[in-house]
């Protein structure tokens, strides 16, 4: 077992219009413009194969977060009761490691042009992988990574089990539990959130999510 510390090095660094935190939006897909993402050049072999209009995660480094932060109002709205830091997407946290799901629009040698990246300018990029397609589209020993698909705004409760629906080719749904869970999460997400997407729909199953957007 290691203990750490740990040596991260970055493989680049975020370009973006943002430089203040409270000029950021919350999550990505609520409005954040389209930045670059600047690779070490001597890292350039391991772009290759990224493609544009594909879907990647991206690690960054907060590098302007607190480290001694365990307890937040979700999205820092203080009329929410705390969360401990784990529950949350709070860019303070004991390691301010950020997670970001982005689409590639444009590769310019070792610049990435991307949409739905909040990271501030000058924000530390540790890492790049893409987004896997569902297990069910991968299929046996496939990688197929995930294309970018537009986000829905987010639907009124019936045109979701409306959706649900038409996606699984069952009668609407309307098991207790599952309806109780649809509308914690549409409570969770509010109509402040902006655009949600919908996520995980399967023909065989009535499993489905919205991306966190705490
Ligand atoms: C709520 S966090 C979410 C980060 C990431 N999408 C995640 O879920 O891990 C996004 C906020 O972090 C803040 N932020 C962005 N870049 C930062 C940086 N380099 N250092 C500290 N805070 C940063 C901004 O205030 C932004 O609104």
């Amino acid at each position: 077992m290691s203990n750490g510390p740990f040596q991260l090095h970055p493989i680049g660094w975020v370009e973006s219009s943002l430089l203040t935190r409270d000029a950021a939006p919350r999550q990505g897909d609520e409005g954040a413009p389209d930045a670059w993402i600047v690779f070490e050049q001597a890292l350039a072999e391991g772009l290759r194969d990224v493609q544009p209009g594909g879907a990647l995660i991206v690690l960054t480094w907060l590098d302007r977060a607190r480290r001694d932060v365990l307890r937040v109002h979700p999205r820092g709205d203080s009329s929410r009761p705390e969360q401990g830091v784990f529950s949350t997407r709070s860019p303070d946290r004991p390691n301010p490691i950020g997670l970001h799901r982005v689409e590639v629009v444009a590769i310019e040698g070792v610049r990435l042009h991307v949409h739905n990246l909040e990271a501030l300018d000058g924000t530390p990029v540790l890492d790049l992988k893409p987004v896997l397609a569902t297990c069910s589209e991968r299929g046996a020993g496939g990688d197929r990574v995930a294309a970018c698909r537009p986000a829905p705004r987010l639907a009124p409760i019936a045109a979701l089990y409306g959706e649900l629906a038409r996606v699984t080719g069952s009668p609407v749904v309307d098991d207790d539990a599952e309806r109780r869970l649809l509308e914690r999460r549409l409570a969770e997400l509010g109509t402040a959130t902006g655009p949600a997407r919908q996520e995980h729909w399967t023909r065989d199953s009535t499993s489905w999510g919205f991306s966190c957007v705490t």
